[in-house]
């Protein structure tokens, strides 16, 4: 549902209050909430006093007095998802994530030059790559799923390449280099209809903490998660959603003292998601994790992403008045994150201009998902990613220096 330039922010939102919770607002306009966003205060306080608290007893003293709250943070991140906290893994990112699933799931098959692996057009690189590894040691194919006329992944095309071979389908919610939504919860119907045994496993890195997401909805065994993104939780933070299916089917590996235990005959698993976890963590950075997550089930998940498609569209429709630029963001519903290039300008040579102004953005080049940027004769991007807490006047700035950069005027928003 794209924003057009008379439409208003309808979130109800104090933006005022979102700007004096987040610290940052008053250093930099920061439009790099896709990379890593500017955390709420109350995330950074958390980690510093939980630091200190080891800091004056101990470290594992410290986790004991914060036990309770260390549990509930896999409740917070269960109904961010909409589902149990006894289905979330922690993790140390989106891609940590990310490979305890897809080892676990190489773990308990046996593949082969038979074996299909299927994943969208803009899959991550990082998720891209150990397939790639399977295909160059064991010969498992790697086949891209076509994109459908709107630019996301086609669930039609998706159907009619499905066969028993199919070991598992990846599929990217929402990239990093475009602004597109892939229709995850249409792509888990067909996989049940067409009653794939295959192995569904959703990137939601982009999406949790911008758009509600309903695991159980989307119908993945997996959808991994990084703390540091919309969540705007902090770095070295991430975490998983792991279905029943999966809970009853896989081992991680290899085991880890923490979700497995030793006993006299053998091991035993937990029979939570925490069996994909490792014993050691960041109890600080939990916490803050924790934190974030609970200051977003706060403001609400339908409140926020209104917002965000309030500053994405408003965001568009001024980058598309500008001569020579392209705006690059398919699909017809469409995320937080912007995209655009210049028939002649570099896109580092704008992101520098914008970062010389005070303003953070990122530039997207092919390595990170060679698919997708091929197709689409991209060699590089700005990449633009507003969060609740940015202004329109930021994103009016944020197009002047463009439109200055490129040599053009822009019409004022
Ligand atoms: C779509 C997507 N998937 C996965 C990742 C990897 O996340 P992490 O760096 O937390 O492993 C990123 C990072 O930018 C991403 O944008």
């Amino acid at each position: 549902m794209a924003l057009d330039t008379h439409q208003q922010d309808k979130s109800g939102l104090d933006v005022a209050q979102l700007r004096a919770d987040t610290r940052g607002c008053t250093e930099v306009v920061h439009l790099n909430n896709a990379g890593s966003a500017l955390p709420p205060s109350v995330v950074i306080d958390t980690i510093v006093e939980h630091l200190r608290l080891e800091e004056m007893i101990g470290g594992y003293e410290a986790h004991a007095r914060a036990g309770d709250r260390i549990n509930t943070v896999r409740d917070s991140i269960g109904a961010l998802l909409d589902t149990s906290g006894s289905n979330i893994a922690l993790s140390t990112s989106a891609t940590d994530s990310w490979d305890r699933a897809f080892v676990a799931i190489k773990f308990a098959s046996d593949y082969g030059p038979d074996t299909r692996i299927l994943a969208s057009s803009s899959e991550y690189a990082s998720n891209v790559l150990p397939v790639m590894q399977l295909s160059r040691h064991l010969g498992v194919q790697l086949e891209f799923i076509p994109d459908d006329e709107t630019g996301v992944t086609d669930v039609g095309a998706l159907e009619s390449m499905l066969d028993d071979n199919v070991a598992a389908v990846l599929i990217n919610h929402c990239p990093s280099q475009n602004g597109l939504i892939n229709p995850v919860a249409a792509i888990g119907h067909a996989l049940a209809r067409a009653q794939s045994n295959a192995w569904y496993l959703v990137d939601a890195c982009q999406s949790v903490g911008q758009l509600p997401v309903d695991a159980v909805a989307v119908g993945a065994d997996f959808l991994s998660v990084t703390g540091r993104k919309f969540v705007r939780g902090p770095r070295g933070t991430g975490f998983m959603y792991c279905s029943p299916r999966a809970l009853s089917e896989l081992e991680p590996f290899p085991a880890d003292l923490h979700g497995t235990t030793w006993t006299p005959d053998g091991y035993t698993m937990r029979s939570d998601a925490q069996r994909f976890e490792a014993w050691e963590k960041s109890y600080a950075a939990v916490l803050g994790l924790g934190a974030a997550v609970d200051y977003s089930l706060a403001l609400g998940m339908d409140a926020i992403f209104t917002r965000i498609e309030f500053l994405s569209g408003a965001l568009r429709s001024m980058l598309a008045e500008v001569p020579g630029v392209a705006v690059l963001d398919r699909g017809v519903d469409k995320s937080g994150i912007v995209t655009f290039n210049h028939e002649s300008v570099e896109a580092a040579e704008i992101v520098a201009a914008l970062k010389n102004a005070g303003i953070n953005v990122s530039v997207g080049t092919p390595e990170y998902s060679q698919v997708d940027y091929i197709a689409h004769g991209v060699s590089s991007l700005v990449r633009v990613s507003p969060h609740v807490f940015n202004t329109v006047e930021e994103l009016e700035r944020c197009v002047e220096i463009v439109s200055d950069r490129t040599g053009s005027a822009t019409a004022r928003y």
